[in-house]
Parts: structure tokens; C-alpha cells; sequence
């Protein structure tokens, strides 16, 4: 099991490079099996949850070819329409199967998730909308079965809390129903928008992706397109957090900087210069002055993303007075607390609510990942420790985060990957 040593203190300077973005391209590849023709996705990054992706579309039957950052997915036939348990319980979202495979083959196959590190992430809201749609489901043996003989049929669905691949699976299996759906109280994510505009390319009718009504016409039939996906906001916002915390000058180039303006706001309140030096680059300035404490409240797009809140932390860590981090979105995305607190930072947790007393100093440690947000904060905390952190079980960040270790280290961080007891590679 690979670890990072991480040696702290070191400011990152320099300019660094936005992959695209891993909850993106999740939805993009799944939308592929939608049509018998291929689909040409670029800018897919190579990290392990689409490797994951990728197997279990050419489980179901497609072939899926993979030149660099372009994946062609060409799903002719279908003959197994299904998300076996082995695929389902490392990667949650193999739920975004459901929909397309059920509006293209009339049934699906797909085991329940689990438990997750994060949270219980059940995914009834995806069932009941298939339902509206007039698929029949049922569960047994762990798997949910889904039929629709014959077409699925569009209809009125109104998520009762707001789930992003859940609005991405029902758009996916609204495209090819029969007559209007309406999808209320949608998610408004980039993602969101990002696989609308795939399907639309691909022949759908769908209005209002990025609103909280998205209408969606059904056709007999998608065919082929290609498509080149968004940045990662998350890696992105991360990098801008990084640079903050280290007091570096770094810039972060290829991203679009109005998917992250809440975490731009709170940086600046927070005291750091963050400017927009490019229409793709924005560059932060971390400064010797001291940060002050900001609160921050994790909600859906376009409030604080709740797969930020983990890093935000490690970086209030280090500013004066109390700052309060509430998550609303998942009811366990508070692991990472015990770690940064072995590293000597003073938090405190009281239901959904952390609370980060600063500043610390904060010394490297042994601590482990335990999901991959946790992983990115807890990098974060080793840049800015004294002496090193040695960050076990690494194959969490590795799930949405490309060679984030060269990255950082290309732009001023020691970071190396170590296999077991012996260093893979030296500094990466
Ligand atoms: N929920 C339900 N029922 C459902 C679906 C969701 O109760 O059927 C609840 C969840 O338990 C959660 C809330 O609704 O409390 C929101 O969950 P959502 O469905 O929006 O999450 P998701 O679609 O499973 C995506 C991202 C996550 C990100 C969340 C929230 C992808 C592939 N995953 O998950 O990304 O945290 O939205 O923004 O898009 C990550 O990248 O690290 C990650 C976890």
C-alpha cells in the first residue's frame, strides 16, 4: 500500500495545471451507453475511479479505448446491463449506470452500495425517480433490478433533497422516454451542466441544466458526439488552498474561476490575495500576514462544496480565532479531524459542526487517509508541518487526484510515494 512522505514548510511557487474534472467525466462515460454509436470524451483524467468506470462499461459490453486524456466509448451492444458488487463498493458512483442502462436496454442490474466513509449515501431519490419514469424495481440479493419493457415514459419528478448523480442519472434516462420529464428541485453543479451539454450534442432535448428545473424532451434515439469535459473545480480549489496555506505564490492555470466563487470568497475573508490573472488562471498570494478565522457552511452548488471543507480546515488550522465549519451535506465527512489533531491542530466536534481554534503550529505525524477528500486535507496539513508526515493508505486521493504528488512537487513541495517500506520513486 503506497504512503507519502511529506516534508513540510516549503511554500509552492510557480504555476500549476487543472486536469479535468473526475466528477465529470464519471457522468460523460456513463452517458455513452445511451447510444449504439461511439462517444469521444477528452480531457478524461486518469485517476482510479474512471479506470474503475471504464471497467465496468466494458463489463456491460462496451468497447472503451483510452489515448492519453481521450476515451472513446462505443457501447454497440449491451449484453450484460449491469454494476456488479465488486465495482459498486469501491466506486458509489456506478449508481450512474442505473438510468442509462435502463432507458437504452429496458433493464439493470446494480448492486446497493454499502456504507462509506463519508456516509450511509443511499440512493433511493435515484429509484424513485426511475419509478416515476414507470420502471419497475425491485431488490434482491443485494442488487436492485430494474425493468421498463419498452420505453421509459417521461414524467414530473421533485428530488426531496438535492443529489447531484441523482439529477445526472434521471437526465441520462429522461433523454431516451417517451414524452416530457420535468426534473424539480435539481442539482445546479458544473457536472450538471457539463453532461447537458454532452447529451444535447449527442441529439437530446433538455433546457435548464444549471437551474433547479431541467426540462428534458425524450427521443427515440442518441447517437455519437464529442466532448471535452470541464476542469476540476475540486482539484483546483485545492491547489488554491495549498498555495494559501504553504504562504506561496502560485499560479493555478486551466481552471474556470466562476465554478469556485464561494471558495474565492472565503479566502479573501480569510485574508489571502486571490486574483483572476487569465480567463482560466487564478493566482494566489498567501503573504506572511496572519489569516483570520472564517466560518464556512458546506451546501450544494453554488454555496462552499462540501468536497472542500475538508482542506478549508486544515487551512483554518493556522488562522486567528475560532472558526466554525458546519457540513450539510454528508453526516461523516469529519475524519480527517482526528488526524489534523494528531498533528497538533486544536479542533473540536460537536455534531455537524467542527470547531478550529487557531493558530497552531502544527509537526508531522503518521496519519491515515480515510477518504479522498480527508487525504487532500491532510497533504495540505503536511505542507505546512514542521519536519514529516508520513500519509498512509494514499490510494484514496489517488482515486480523484492526478499524480498530485508531481504536481506539487513541480511547483516547490518534497513529497514522495513510497510502496510499502521501500521508496518507489524518490521525489516525484
Ligand atoms: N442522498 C439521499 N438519497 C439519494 C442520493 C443522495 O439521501 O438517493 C443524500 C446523500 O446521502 C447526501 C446528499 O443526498 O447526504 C447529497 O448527495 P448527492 O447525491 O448529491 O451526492 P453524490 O451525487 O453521491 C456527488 C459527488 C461527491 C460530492 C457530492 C456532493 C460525484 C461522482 N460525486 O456525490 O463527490 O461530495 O455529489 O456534492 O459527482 C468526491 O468527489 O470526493 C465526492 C464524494
Amino acid at each position: 500500500m503506497d504512503k507519502f512522505l511529506i516534508e513540510g514548510g516549503r511554500p509552492l511557487e510557480g504555476l500549476i495545471e487543472v486536469s479535468g474534472a473526475k466528477n465529470s467525466a464519471l457522468p460523460v462515460l456513463a452517458a455513452a451507453l445511451l447510444t449504439d454509436e461511439p462517444v469521444v470524451l477528452e480531457g478524461i483524467p486518469p485517476v482510479r475511479d474512471i479506470g474503475t468506470m471504464q471497467s465496468l462499461l466494458a463489463h456491460c459490453g462496451a468497447r472503451v479505448a483510452v489515448d492519453g486524456t481521450t476515451v472513446t466509448v462505443h457501447a454497440g451492444d449491451l449484453p450484460r446491463p449491469e454494476a456488479p458488487y465488486d465495482v459498486v463498493k469501491t466506486m458509489r458512483a456506478s449508481s450512474l449506470v442505473l438510468g442509462p442502462l435502463c432507458a437504452r436496454t429496458g433493464r439493470a442490474r446494480v448492486s446497493m452500495p454499502g456504507g462509506c466513509a463519508i456516509g450511509a449515501r443511499p440512493i433511493n431519490l435515484h429509484v424513485n425517480g426511475l419509478e416515476q419514469l414507470g420502471a419497475t424495481l425491485e431488490q434482491d440479493h443485494g442488487y436492485l433490478e430494474a425493468r421498463a419493457p419498452g420505453r421509459l415514459r417521461g414524467g414530473l419528478i421533485h428530488f426531496d433533497r438535492i443529489t447531484v448523480t441523482g439529477t445526472e442519472d434521471l437526465m441520462m434516462a429522461a433523454t431516451l422516454a417517451e414524452g416530457e420529464t420535468v426534473l424539480g428541485n435539481a442539482a445546479r453543479e458544473p457536472e450538471v451542466v457539463d453532461l447537458a451539454e454532452l447529451l444535447i450534442k449527442m441529439g437530446a432535448r433538455i433546457e435548464g441544466a444549471g437551474s433547479s428545473t431541467i426540462r428534458i424532451e425524450g427521443v427515440t434515439k442518441l447517437h455519437g458526439a464529442r466532448h471535452r469535459i470541464i476542469p476540476d473545480r475540486i482539484e483546483a480549489g485545492t491547489f488554491l488552498i495549498a498555495a494559501a496555506a504553504t504562504r506561496g505564490d502560485l499560479a493555478v492555470a486551466g481552471c474556470v474561476p466562476e465554478h469556485l466563487t464561494a471558495l474565492i470568497a472565503k479566502l479573501r475573508q480569510a485574508g489571502v490575495a486571490v486574483e483572476e490573472t487569465a480567463p482560466d488562471t487564478l493566482r494566489v498570494f498567501g503573504g506572511a500576514r496572519e489569516l483570520n478565522s472564517v466560518d464556512i457552511k458546506t451546501e450544494e452548488h453554488p454555496g462552499f462544496a462540501t468536497d472542500l471543507q475538508a482542506q478549508f480546515m486544515a487551512l483554518m488550522t493556522q488562522a486567528r480565532g475560532i472558526s466554525f465549519v458546519t457540513e450539510n451535506i454528508f453526516e461523516n465527512r469529519f475524519m480527517h479531524v482526528q488526524e489534523l489533531v494528531r498533528m497538533g491542530a486544536n479542533i473540536r466536534i460537536e455534531g455537524r459542526q467542527a470547531i478550529v481554534a487557531g493558530p497552531r503550529r502544527l509537526s508531522g505525524a503518521e496519519v491515515i487517509a480515510s477518504d479522498l477528500r480527508a487525504s487532500a486535507s491532510l497533504v495540505i496539513a503536511g505542507l505546512m508541518a514542521d519536519g514529516e508526515t508520513t500519509l498512509d493508505r494514499v490510494y484514496h486521493i489517488d482515486r480523484g487526484y492526478e499524480k498530485i504528488e508531481q504536481k506539487l512537487c513541480a511547483v516547490g513541495a518534497r513529497i514522495r510515494r513510497v510502496s510499502g517500506t521501500l521508496a518507489r520513486s524518490s521525489e516525484a
